[in-house]
């Protein structure tokens, strides 16, 4: 798939077949995800995979934002090391790079996702550090459930041209 195509169709995707994943497309999202651009390349990232079926319908009765997570084959919960920081709190830029390759990546493989966001809900991020035992210092972020799509979304495009700014505001 062309890259911009990649990104003009990618959708959030709310409804999974239930078609297992093939082998090796969880790992090639994740090594898109890990190529992200990172401040000071500082890789503050770790990722839990999850296929337990049983977790992830937990996942869904638990937070009704992930409520998707009821039909997906698998789930990545991406975790943010703050302490790996080399430049000041940039964490939050790197990690929504790295949570869009992985968007991309899976989409391009023919697979759905959606972004849940975990971070800076408190009580979500108590809740996925409680459940996957993250230790105190890491931060859950996002939870992505993956799939093959079972929902048809066209593309959308939301190019305005009153948000571009040429040379000053
Ligand atoms: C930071 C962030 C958090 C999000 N959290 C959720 C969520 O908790 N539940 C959900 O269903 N979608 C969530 N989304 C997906 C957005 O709702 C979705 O991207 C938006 O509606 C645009 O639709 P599209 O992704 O199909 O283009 C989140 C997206 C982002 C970037």
């Amino acid at each position: 798939m062309e890259t911009f195509e990649a990104i003009m169709n990618r959708r959030s995707i709310r409804k999974f077949t239930d078609v297992p994943i093939h082998e090796g497309r969880l790992e090639r999202a994740l090594r898109a995800a890990m190529n992200a651009p990172s401040a000071g390349t500082q890789l503050c990232w770790h990722f839990i995979v999850v296929v337990d079926r049983d977790v992830l319908k937990q996942i869904a009765a638990d937070h009704k934002n992930a409520h998707m997570c009821d039909t997906a084959q698998a789930g990545v919960l991406f975790v943010a090391d703050p302490t790996s920081e080399r430049f000041g709190p940039f964490w939050q830029q790197d990690m929504g790079a790295c949570v869009q390759n992985f968007l991309l990546a899976v989409h391009d493989m023919g697979l759905a996702a959606c972004w849940t966001g975990i971070y800076p809900r408190e009580q979500r991020v108590e809740d996925f550090r409680k459940m996957f035992d993250v230790p105190d210092e890491f931060i859950p972020m996002a939870f992505v459930p993956v799939g093959y799509p079972d929902e048809e979304k066209g593309p959308v495009d939301r190019f305005d041209e009153e948000r571009v700014h040429i040379d000053k505001w």
